[in-house]
């Protein structure tokens, strides 16, 4: 243990700990930019300097000694960490009246609390960028802290961001200085939610849908993924147990779509297909594992970096893109009486979906499943442009009948909720029986324990399962298998830390990770529901009945299977 002083308070701190960590023991708040815990230490904003035996330092990659006496909030730390901001002010386009992070830039709330209001701005000139990818980079608002490098390499295991020089002279760029649909971009978004300024952001496709919504010859149908519901209320202000899914339904009409549909509904659909699938599969002798297919990250990292495991995802095509393709079935008729066309948007906690809308293999000659994809980020700022006062809605019911769903589809939203949805169902296609709910905790996988495995025996027959969330994770995972070390029958991939409750799409709030928090609300949902078995989904049933026939069947292999192996990337 090391004994030192802050702020006049005399603490005790394990040894090896930083500056920083023990100012937060000690209840001392110091501002910080660049750093991210236990990834990002470089020290390059000098927004959290502090005074220490005299000298200026950076309090987040400082390590403690015995006797220090530090001072966190004298004038001239006060008076350097705001000539730092303001260094970082002048380096950066000043736009925020129009940034889509004006609200959560954390370098815009240090400047307005560091009143830095003197400062040159400067607007350095944008680099050329391709403004159809998903994730659309500003390098004029790089203030080259280095966030997304360490996100991406550290965590996600892309690497997509390199950086050269170092000072004023550093620069950021894509991998090679490619193009960045040639790096190798995965298209989780982590970069995005963890850039603190607007640098990174996810292409705005608010515009389309408003298009959209204008058209009186267009039928406007919106479906809600199983995350949204957990998220949602953060970037308009409701409170997360205000922010219920049937205000959020509200909160859908009053945006004018003509229907409102919950995309766990087509969630229990993928269970019924993923789960007969995966019976199927069981029974053969296909390579092990199977591994599930919901998430387009993964489908990209997959085909991106370990293109020897794409012919074992699953065929199911991810939920929206199934509740898309039976929307533009079953609602073609009705369209077509009232002489319109349907437009089907997704509101994702996704970036990598705007990315799968749009690849060409899963159009069909009516055209695309989906029409566009929103993040809730973007679901947000047009609650705000239609200044719906989503706090104060009535809760209403979705339109039916692509609206109704189980607790299974609800987890689909969280890390192992794949995996324990399909295994709920599987289990009963096998023994006619309902199984335990707790099938696969699999919250718990962490950087030092990659992924959660569990042995099953379902009806004498030995099921290894594993769940691994976030790219790093799962290349850990994939490595292994590769290597001959684990064997698994049925593997459950998510590309974003904690699955999509910390989508890359996401609502951002500095320096804090939601994942776990929302992931409680889903659990919560789906522990209240009367309904918790997606093959008990009594409209999915319906929709086997009227038009699909039964799982696996020839009508379901053209609505709601392809062939990843042949996606554009
Ligand atoms: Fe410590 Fe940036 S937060 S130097």
């Amino acid at each position: 243990m090391v004994n030192l002083t802050i702020d006049g308070k005399e603490i005790q701190v394990n040894e090896g700990m930083t500056l920083l960590g023990a100012a937060g023991k000690a209840g001392v708040d110091i501002p910080t930019l660049c750093w991210m815990k236990g990834l990002n230490d470089i020290a390059s904003c000098r927004v959290c300097l502090v005074e220490c035996d005299g000298e200026l330092v950076a309090s987040c990659n400082t390590p403690v000694r015995e006797g220090m006496v530090v001072n966190t909030a004298t004038p001239r730390v006060v008076a350097a960490r705001r000539a730092n901001v303001q260094t970082l002010m002048e380096g950066h386009r000043y736009e925020c009246g129009t940034c889509v992070r004006q609200e959560t830039c954390a370098l815009r709330t240090l400047a307005s609390e560091f009143n830095v209001s003197d400062s040159q701005f400067y607007l350095p000139e944008k680099a050329p960028w391709d403004e159809s990818f998903p994730l659309i980079r500003d390098a004029s608002k790089c203030i080259k802290c280095m966030r997304c490098v360490a996100e991406c390499s550290k965590v996600q295991y892309c690497s997509v961001w390199e950086h050269s020089g170092s000072g004023p002279n550093m620069n950021v760029f894509a991998k090679d200085g490619l193009p960045i649909d040639a790096a190798g971009c995965a298209l989780c978004g982590q970069c995005i939610t963890h850039c603190p300024t607007g640098a990174l952001t996810a292409r705005d496709d608010t515009g389309k849908v408003m298009e959209a919504l204008l058209d009186p010859e267009v039928m406007t149908v919106v479906q809600v993924a199983p995350a949204v519901r957990a998220a949602w209320g953060e970037g308009v202000g409701v409170a997360r147990e205000d922010a219920t899914p049937g205000r959020m339904a509200s909160a859908l009409r009053a945006l004018g779509f003509d229907k409102v549909f919950d995309t766990d509904f087509a969630a229990d659909l993928t269970i019924m297909e993923e789960g007969s699938e995966f019976v199927e599969f069981l029974g053969s002798d296909k390579p092990r594992p199977m591994f599930t297919s919901c998430c387009p990250g993964w489908v990209r990292f997959a085909k991106l970096h370990y293109p020897q495991f794409v012919a074992q995802l699953s065929s199911a095509k991810s939920p929206h893109q199934m509740e898309g393709a039976v929307v533009k079935n079953t609602l073609a008729a009705e369209a077509d009486e009232a002489g319109k066309r349907i437009f089907v948007v997704s509101i994702m906690p996704c970036v990598a979906k705007k990315y799968e809308c749009d690849v060409p293999q899963l159009a069909t000659e009516k055209g695309s499943d989906v029409d566009a994809v929103l993040t809730v980020r973007e679901f947000d700022r047009m609650l705000k442009m239609f200044r719906v006062d989503c706090g104060a809605l009535e809760e209403t019911d979705w339109d039916s009948p692509l609206g109704l769903s189980t607790g299974a589809g609800t987890i689909f939203g969280r890390t192992g909720g794949v995996m324990e949805a399909a295994l709920r169902s599987a289990v009963f296609l096998i023994t006619g029986e309902n199984p335990d709910f707790s099938a696969c905790d699999t919250t718990d996988s962490t950087p030092e324990k990659p992924w959660v495995s569990k042995h099953l025996e379902v009806a004498g027959t030995p099921v290894d399962i594993a769940v691994a969330s976030g790219l790093g994770n799962t290349a850990k995972l994939l490595d292994a298998l590769e290597a001959g070390e684990v064997h698994f029958d049925f593997v459950e991939i998510m590309a974003c830390p904690g699955g999509c409750v910390g989508g890359g799409g996401q609502p951002i709030e500095f320096n804090k990770e939601l994942a776990v928090e929302r992931a409680a609300n889903l659990n919560a949902l789906d522990e209240a529901d009367t309904l918790r078995y997606s093959h008990e989904n009594p409209d999915v049933q319906k929709l086997y009945e009227d038009w699909v026939g039964k799982p696996l069947s020839h009508t379901s292999h053209e609505w709601l299977h392809t062939d990843q192996q042949t996606w554009d990337i």
